[in-house]
């Protein structure tokens, strides 16, 4: 229904106007979403205990899709175990200039330069006052005008707001379309932010698990040296990938676009990150896997090389909400076996 229908309606315009139009569709129309679509898989056999949180199954949104908090119980009705809000700052910001989001159709893909736009954390925390009974993930960043050396207290404000509101924190130091944030990878930064949030975290009288989301394009040297860091730290996971700058084999029109490439050309390098990790770390820490995941063999190689849970974002554009349902069902059917 949705790749025969659809999507090819939605593929005929520009793709930030099609995501504005499907955000107001799902948010005023989700109840005929739910008519058409099949009924989301619920099954004992597919929740999780991961990080001390229950997921009622193990497929998840990835960050940018509800960057604002705006449609998360609209998406979790889609199926999803759990949602990833943000990446949010501590003030609204615009993100880059328009054009910045680009189809790559040919090689089922997306480059996207959007910047973190987003209305800050404050208007999301009061949107997520209203969640019922969503699992969230609280993505964090820094504002594009805030230097580098001043990155943690951004994190900081960002954590303290959505403590009370969110399940798990993620600190996103790996867009690549925030100059120089990817900077705070590096081992002295990286572990200096992570120390200070964890700080403040396990000054709570209930600390939440916060997870890092890497790049796809670390070395193995650097992944080596997340290890460490997130022993060092105590930190819950990390999640593996985001988009990558690599523009190998693409054939699409639009493949020379700067930001970050998202979608089947990132399958394999995310699930060979997420390998790395699992075996060099002997499984010390939960992984979240997400890149690239366009079918449910996909999501299983991610699982079977390591990861506990999954996100979706470019496969749920070009698959559809199906997707999840399939996901879940080929790994119902893999644990029968
Ligand atoms: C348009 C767009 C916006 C994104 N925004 C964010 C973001 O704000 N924060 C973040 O951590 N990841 C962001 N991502 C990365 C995704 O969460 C995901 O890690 C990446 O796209 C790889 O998964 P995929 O191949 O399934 O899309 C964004 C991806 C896309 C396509």
């Amino acid at each position: 229904m949705y790749k025969s229908l659809i999507r090819p309606f939605l593929f005929k315009f520009d793709p930030e106007e099609v995501h504005h139009f499907t955000f107001s569709f799902l948010k005023n129309f989700g109840f005929l979403a739910k008519l058409f679509l099949p009924k989301p898989i619920e099954d004992k056999r597919l929740e999780r205990e991961v990080f001390g949180l229950k997921f009622k199954n193990p497929v998840g949104l990835a960050a940018g899709f509800d960057k604002d908090a705006k449609l998360f119980s609209e998406l979790s009705d889609l199926g999803f175990g759990f949602i990833e809000i943000g990446t949010l700052t501590p003030r609204p910001q615009p993100g880059n200039d328009k054009k910045r989001l680009f189809r790559l159709k040919e090689d089922s893909a997306i480059i996207n330069r959007m910047g973190f736009n987003n209305g800050g954390v404050d208007e999301a925390v009061e949107r997520l006052k209203k969640n019922k009974n969503v699992l969230i993930g609280g993505n964090i960043g820094k504002n594009k005008v805030t230097p580098n050396e001043e990155a943690v207290n951004d994190y900081k404000i960002c954590f303290e707001k959505l403590f009370p509101y969110v399940d798990y924190f993620v600190v996103n130091v790996s867009s690549p379309n925030t100059p120089n944030l990817r900077e705070l990878q590096e081992k002295e930064p990286l572990t200096k932010l992570l120390g200070e949030l964890q700080k403040l975290n396990f000054e709570k009288p209930k600390p939440k698990p916060i997870l890092l989301k890497i790049a796809p394009d670390l070395t193995d040297e650097q992944l080596l040296d997340i290890i460490d860091i997130v022993k060092e730290t105590q930190i819950a996971g990390v999640i593996a990938t985001n988009t990558t700058l690599s523009r190998e084999n693409l054939i699409s029109e639009n493949k020379s676009e700067t930001g970050g490439l998202s979608g089947k050309p990132l399958t394999k390098r995310s699930t060979e990150v997420i390998r790395f990790l699992s075996d060099k770390s002997g499984k010390a820490f939960p992984i979240i896997g997400v890149g690239g995941i366009h079918t449910a063999q996909d999501a299983i190689e991610k699982l079977e090389a390591g990861a506990s849970l999954v996100q979706l974002y470019t496969g749920f554009i070009y698959e559809g909400p199906e997707l999840i349902n399939e996901i879940n069902q080929a790994i119902l059917e893999k644990e029968s076996i």
